[in-house]
């Protein structure tokens, strides 16, 4: 089928509430290249949201895939265990922040796995509340829709939300919550955290703190660098846990195995989940020995959780990033999209803010930069003719007004070079247009 029939036929039988950027369908990837149905060919720099972090179908993640798809499929690590669930779970310990003895289980999905964060924090302390950030995203699930900030589209008629969620400011140094300018303010944005303890909630009942190391979905959101630092120490102060959510962060994207690396953080408990599969669906909740070893057997597992093929897939993706020495090649690729993105913005006055760690990059977009108004619609026409330009890519920011790019962190120098290339011109053209707000 063309994608113009697939088009017709979603239409028919997908509801509209599932998203979807442009009217294509895949026919097949490799590496950094997409072919449509109609046999068109074009760039990613979404990576599927930040899963495709060593490419489509590379040859070891396929041949190990294959492998695994011969000798079984399923049994429910619960039922009949495996070997790979238990190797992957050691590689977790091993590399997330932390010199403390750990504990691994997988789930399916990123907002499974910080539900169960979430479950496994209440457990251990005791306490039933939990505080997340402003401009948060943690997933759509009853609980992780409750903590995940954005009003449209995640919250708008899901309500009542899951009790004894709070929420404080998080360090958006474009947009501080407190009109300061970094490094000046000392990072006081951090203590609005204490702030809550006297105005919003008893830190005795707080069992956790969760944050992104960089907030993905809010618009790659980097903190000071002292920032999570300062979070962790309060949090110890009052007994709270903090749950790092790597989800989009971890697995070499930020230029360290986990982005926590980069505050000299060790959390106490670390979600992962997207590039850890390569596109085979897991998640990973990694923790301290005592916190995840205090719940009770059988209090905590999935059916598919951790299944066989995808443990494969994880086991390859870590071999991949080693040999292919991808955490040094993130930050190469990183301050080349940087680089250009910073060049654009000497010529563009609607780039208020580009932001970068590692190959975590994004400009956003602003109708003029004293104002710093949210140029969504600008953004919006961007990512459209960015599509049909040949190049995939997804938006993000609370007020849909910023570009994010995401490419395969194997990308080829040429490819990468071409993607930007056409988002210069892109960029070019959607001015000229007069796309603004
Ligand atoms: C930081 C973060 N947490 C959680 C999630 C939810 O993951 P999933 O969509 O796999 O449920 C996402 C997804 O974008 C994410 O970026």
């Amino acid at each position: 089928m063309s994608n113009a029939e697939l088009s017709a036929l979603r239409a028919e039988v997908v509801p509209r509430g599932v998203p979807s950027t442009a009217p294509v369908y895949i026919a097949k990837a490799r590496n950094a290249i997409i072919t449509d149905v109609d046999g068109r060919e074009y760039i990613d720099f979404a990576c599927g949201i930040g899963v495709m972090n060593v490419g489509h179908c590379h040859p070891k993640v396929v041949q190990t895939v294959k492998a695994q798809a011969e000798l079984y499929s399923h049994t429910c690590f619960g039922v009949f265990g495996y070997e790979s669930y238990v190797r992957l779970a050691q590689r977790l310990n091993e590399l997330t922040p932390g010199d403390f003895p750990k504990r691994t289980f997988f789930m399916n999905s990123g907002a499974e796995a910080v539900e169960n964060a979430v479950k496994i924090a209440r457990y251990a302390t005791g306490r039933k509340s939990i505080i997340a950030f402003d401009d948060a995203f943690h997933g759509r699930t009853h609980m992780t829709m409750s903590l995940t900030s954005q009003v449209n589209p995640y919250k708008i008629g899901f309500g009542p939300f899951a009790p004894e969620v709070y929420r404080v400011p998080y360090a958006y140094c474009y947009r501080c919550p407190l009109g300061l300018a970094h490094p000046g303010c000392a990072c006081e944005c951090a203590d609005l955290l204490e702030l809550a303890f006297a105005k919003v909630v008893n830190p005795e009942e707080v069992a956790a703190v969760i944050a992104e190391p960089v907030q993905g979905e809010g618009g790659f959101i980097v903190p000071p660098p002292e920032y999570m630092g300062k979070i962790k120490k309060i949090c110890e102060t009052h007994g709270i846990l903090l749950i790092a959510d790597e989800i989009q962060t971890g697995m070499g994207r930020t230029g360290a195995w986990f982005a926590m690396e980069h505050w000299g953080v060790a959390a106490d408990i670390v979600t992962t989940a997207k590039a850890l599969g390569a596109g085979f669906p897991i998640s990973g909740i990694t923790g301290r020995k005592e916190i995840m070893d205090s719940v009770h057997p059988g209090g905590v597992g999935t059916t598919y959780g951790g299944n066989p093929t995808a443990c494969r897939a994880g086991l390859a993706v870590f071999g991949i990033i080693e040999s292919e020495g991808l955490i040094e090649r993130a930050n190469l690729i990183g301050q080349r999209i940087k680089e250009r993105f910073l060049a654009l913005q000497e010529r563009y006055p609607v780039i208020g803010d580009v932001r970068c760690l590692g190959a975590m990059v994004a400009m956003e977009l602003v109708e003029d930069r004293k104002s710093k108004k949210p140029a969504g619609n600008f953004a919006n026409a961007l990512r459209l003719k960015l599509y049909e330009n040949g190049v995939v890519n997804v938006g993000a920011g609370t007020y849909h007004n910023v570009l994010r790019i995401l490419v395969p962190l194997t990308i080829e120098d040429a490819t990468l070079a071409r993607g930007l290339d056409i988002l210069e011109e892109t960029m070019s053209q959607v001015s000229a247009g007069g796309a603004a707000d």
